[in-house]
């Protein structure tokens, strides 16, 4: 049963002790989202309105006309962008996207420059945003703490709406959007994603985007995946009983070539050796077979996508790029546009796009 209270009226450790999806729920309200930060926020209806909603940004955003209204819906907010683990494209995304909707941008990048290195404690320097921005996005390399901040601000009575944008190895909710978004674009003419089989190449152990697709995916109907990994790098068991939980039928190998044919999406990864308990730990596995080469878009089916979040070494040769089944550079253009969605339902300023859309293209 959905708990009807708020999350100003929940303890932390009561809400740590529910059940992900039922914590997913705190972070919702009846027509979207409070925060973005987790998959289990995502219903596939609220995943195809969001698609939908992405679509009207990019098809308004053409016209010079579009393009300012756009940038009218949010001109009086302004958004923090707290980024304390290496980014580049999903910083210049939002970044872009906030842009887009015509919100103003702050930013924190390197905490040596803050307050922290004066000892300042992390959930300080997050309340002090929440005094000067009406919005916080960010990616830390610590697991659940945009959660502990959206706890902690709806506390403090300033429940400005938080995005995570990748927490530690466990989460990245706006990439697994985003591949959504890519993925209903592709198979548009083909049935949407229902009954399309993915598969995971890489570390799917610690990489965040796999864990959160997994999991958006598994709303969709008779849809398979295929788990492609070393033994030491292969998907951790709460994904695997998620999936069994919902029905959806997996396999686990470490036999990437065998699996090509049989994809209807191919999802590469790089290994995420920035986890490693002692360093250079992972680099004694050989990920050699664990990538895309040319020779490989010969076996993959006319009608399947090849995708990856990137940043990218040595999983894709870049010779594969130039074929149309590589969506990995849309993929990522796709991202902006899902984000300024996001970012828009947060303010409520959804039906306003839709209305324009009608009404304009
Ligand atoms: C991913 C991430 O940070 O988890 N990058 C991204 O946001 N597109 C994937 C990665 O770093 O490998």
């Amino acid at each position: 049963m959905t708990d009807s209270r708020a999350l100003s009226d929940i303890g932390w450790d009561e809400l740590q002790a529910l059940d992900i999806a039922d914590r997913a729920a705190f972070f919702n309200h009846s027509d979207g989202e409070h925060h973005v930060l987790m998959a289990q926020q995502f219903s596939r209806e609220r995943m195809d309105a969001i698609g939908h909603l992405a679509t009207c940004i990019r098809q308004i955003a053409k016209e010079e006309e579009g393009a300012r209204f756009l940038q009218h819906l949010l001109w009086t907010k302004r958004t923090m962008l707290y980024f304390t683990q290496p980014s580049s494209r999903t910083f210049l995304s939002f970044s872009s996207a906030c842009r887009i909707v015509g919100m103003d941008r702050g930013e924190v990048r390197d905490i040596a420059i803050s307050s922290e290195v004066k000892g300042e404690t992390r959930e300080d320097s997050v309340r002090t945003f929440s005094s000067y921005y009406d919005m916080i996005i960010m990616r830390t390399e610590i697991g659940g703490f945009a959660e502990r901040m959206a706890w902690l601000l709806a506390h403090a009575g300033r429940p400005v709406p938080i995005i995570n944008a990748g927490s530690g190895s466990d989460q990245h909710p706006t990439q697994a959007l985003l591949d959504i978004y890519t993925l209903q674009r592709s198979f548009e003419k083909r049935g949407g994603i229902d009954g399309k089989s993915t598969v995971f190449v890489g570390d799917l152990m610690r990489g965040r985007t796999v864990r959160s697709l997994a999991q958006l995916l598994s709303a969709y109907d008779d849809v398979r995946m295929i788990f492609v990994a070393p033994d030491k790098l292969q998907i951790r068991e709460d994904i695997l009983a998620m999936l069994r939980s919902a029905n959806v039928p997996y396999e686990l190998t470490d036999d990437f070539e065998s699996t090509i044919a049989q994809a209807d999406a191919i999802y590469m990864t790089r290994v995420q050796d920035e986890w490693d308990n002692t360093p250079g730990e992972t680099g004694s596995i050989d990920i050699s077979r664990f990538s895309f080469r040319e020779e490989h878009l010969r076996v993959l089916s006319p009608d399947a996508v090849l995708m990856h979040p990137f940043p990218r070494r040595h999983e894709i040769e870049p010779q594969v790029d130039h074929d149309p089944r590589a969506v990995y550079w849309r993929q990522m253009r796709n991202g902006m546009w899902v984000r300024a969605a996001l970012i828009a339902g947060l303010f409520g300023r959804e039906q306003a796009i839709l209305d324009y859309h009608d009404a304009n293209v």
